[in-house]
């Protein structure tokens, strides 16, 4: 029989070269042989850049803001994670995603290379939303911290080094962003930013109902902006992951909804940290036409 204990903590594990959360591992092809429905919408993200929020503005869309049929089920079950596996223990992304129905949110982490090709040659709808790497790297921080499926991150100054070179789940935050936004040229994808979608909710809410041939009125719009604020996700057990188990997440540790702001980065990088992370991330990204903000 396999226990929570069989996953926790574990090291990561290598994927094509990709190195990714040990539990997720077993029975790789079953993520390779997905096959996507032509009308699946995929919300990819580099992790803690804002996938939840946008999946459920995204769902809200899809069901004209309408708050009742939005509280149908966990945002797990709602926008399920493909790589998600915990064999023997919890319904996988895949087993979940198979149970939807059309059109599905299918939620992923996965850099551009690990997708399944099925995705690509489908030509199906994806969002991918991007977060600047100093407020990715804090909340990454916290969040393996209180989710026991990733390895312990030590101290930040420990991890911050680990998340630069690219030693965490699902690789470097470099490569991610560049490959997705590589992508988009030759793909349907709407790119979108976490800063923006902070500063600027209407704008950015009004792209994606666009970008999914939604027509929707001010006032849905101005619906959506406030169940999807940060404050009343945070309130919410359908969205705030305070449903998965305590062995799985830990929210006494480091709650899953934080902070949910821009600049929180100051508040753990030291002086030196902060150059050095500079210096690494003007090499990684020169040539990359992609513009973060880091406060606002
Ligand atoms: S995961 O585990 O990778 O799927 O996490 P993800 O949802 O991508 O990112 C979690 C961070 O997003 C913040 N969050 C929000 N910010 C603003 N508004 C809303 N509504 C919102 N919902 C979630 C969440 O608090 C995490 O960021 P930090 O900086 O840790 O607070």
């Amino acid at each position: 029989m396999t226990s929570p204990q069989d996953f926790m903590r574990k090291d990561l594990q290598v994927v094509h070269g990709c190195p990714m959360i040990h539990a997720f591992t077993s029975n790789w092809e079953r993520i390779e042989q997905f096959q996507n429905r032509l009308d699946d919408i995929v919300i990819a993200t580099y992790p803690k850049s804002g996938t939840t929020w946008v999946s459920e503005i995204v769902d809200m869309i899809l069901n004209d803001g309408d708050v009742e049929k939005c509280k149908r089920d966990f945002i797990t079950v709602k926008v399920p994670m493909l790589e998600m596996a915990l064999p023997g223990i919890r319904t996988s992304g895949i087993e979940q995603l198979e149970k939807n129905p059309s059109p599905r949110l299918v939620k992923t982490h996965l850099p551009t290379d690990l997708l399944p090709k099925s995705f690509w040659k489908n030509n199906c709808k994806m969002i991918y939303m991007a977060r600047n790497a100093k407020d990715v790297a804090v909340s990454y921080y916290h969040f393996e911290l209180m989710n026991n499926l990733h390895p312990l991150p030590g101290s930040w100054g420990e991890y911050l080094e680990k998340f630069m070179t690219g030693n965490v789940a699902y690789g470097s935050w470099f490569n991610h962003v560049k490959s997705w936004w590589k992508k988009k040229e030759e793909h349907p994808i709407l790119f979108l930013y976490y800063e923006d979608m902070k500063q600027n909710p209407k704008q950015e809410i009004k792209k994606i109902v666009k970008f999914l041939e939604k027509n929707l009125n001010d006032e849905i719009l101005d619906r959506i902006i406030h169940y999807t604020s940060f404050e009343m996700m945070k309130e919410n057990p359908l969205v705030n992951y305070t449903h998965v188990p305590t062995s799985v997440m830990d929210h006494s540790k480091s709650p899953f909804m934080r902070k949910g702001v821009t600049g929180d980065w100051k508040n753990y990088f030291t002086v030196a940290q902060n150059e050095k992370f500079d210096a690494i991330y003007e090499k990684e990204m020169s040539g990359a036409s992609l513009q973060f903000c880091t406060e606002i």
